[in-house]
């Protein structure tokens, strides 16, 4: 059967949190940066930005705003990518054009940003280096922006410790949910999904007490039941429109 290099390190994938003190040289980031800015975009408009951070007392402030995170401070090297529709603004301004900013331009640069993100990991991970992403960016987006320096209409979207892997801290893989719940055959396949979701429970159990860590919910869906509880990030939507995202207008509002 007929494979690759990519599939290989694709398939070997963990999420790295542990890293050794040792930095990661300019040119081999600028080589990841760039081969991952080659990322498709939406219509073409790069609607992102990264914003490397190496200053370890940035690195603690955001740390901490990330609920306390401590590989964000250990790593030798913290990229924030960002949703930008500064740039796009500006593009429209040079052609007296007001830009539509509205939820599909928020999607648009959402989705830009995650994309160049998860190349920047893959590209990163080719080289031997580890990372883990950073959802948590999204607690506290209005200090994160100021402390960065974000302009209007930009928001970390989500940010990403990179590093080398401490190599004895290195995690087994967590297993995934089945292949047949989440891929679909020429049409959404709507069978009853608990039968297999308590199947992986007892799979992710199995995981979790190999790694000697106590299981007091259903490894799984106890998790997500959990999590989903509650409404996630309540103020996030007024945040970001404080921040010129435009996400519940029609689309010409200042943004
Ligand atoms: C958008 C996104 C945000 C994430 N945020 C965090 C985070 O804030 N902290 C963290 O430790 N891991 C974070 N992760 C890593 C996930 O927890 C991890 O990918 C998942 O548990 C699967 O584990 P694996 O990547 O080792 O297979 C994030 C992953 C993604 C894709």
């Amino acid at each position: 059967m007929k494979t690759s290099p990519t599939l290989a390190l694709q398939n070997r994938h963990v999420t790295i949190r542990s890293f050794t003190s040792q930095g990661i040289t300019d040119e081999m980031l600028t080589q990841i940066l760039e081969a991952a800015r080659r990322s498709p975009t939406s219509s073409n408009m790069q609607a992102y930005s990264i914003v490397v951070v190496k200053n370890p007392d940035v690195k603690r402030e955001l740390a901490v705003l990330a609920g306390n995170q401590k590989h964000v401070e250990s790593c030798p090297a913290f990229l924030a990518f960002c949703a930008d529709l500064h740039r796009l603004n500006s593009a429209c301004e040079l052609h007296d054009v007001e830009m539509t900013n509205n939820l599909e331009t928020f999607i648009i640069s959402t989705i830009d940003a995650s994309l160049v993100g998860m190349s920047v990991q893959t590209g990163a991970e080719s080289m031997g280096l580890g990372a883990v992403m950073i959802g948590a960016m999204r607690n506290h987006p209005g200090e994160v922006a100021k402390l960065l320096g974000l302009p209007e209409n930009v928001y970390v979207s989500f940010g990403m410790c990179l590093g080398w892997p401490a190599r004895d801290q290195i995690p087994p893989q967590k297993p995934r949910l089945p292949s047949n719940l989440v891929i679909h055959q020429e049409k959404y396949d709507s069978a009853d999904p608990q039968p297999r979701i308590e199947s992986h429970n007892r799979e992710l159990a199995r995981h979790y007490v190999s790694l000697g860590k106590n299981q007091h919910v259903a490894a799984w869906s106890g998790v997500i039941a959990r999590n989903l509880s509650r409404p996630l990030r309540p103020d996030l939507l007024a945040t970001l429109e404080e921040m010129g995202f435009n996400i519940s207008g029609q689309g010409r509002e200042a943004g």
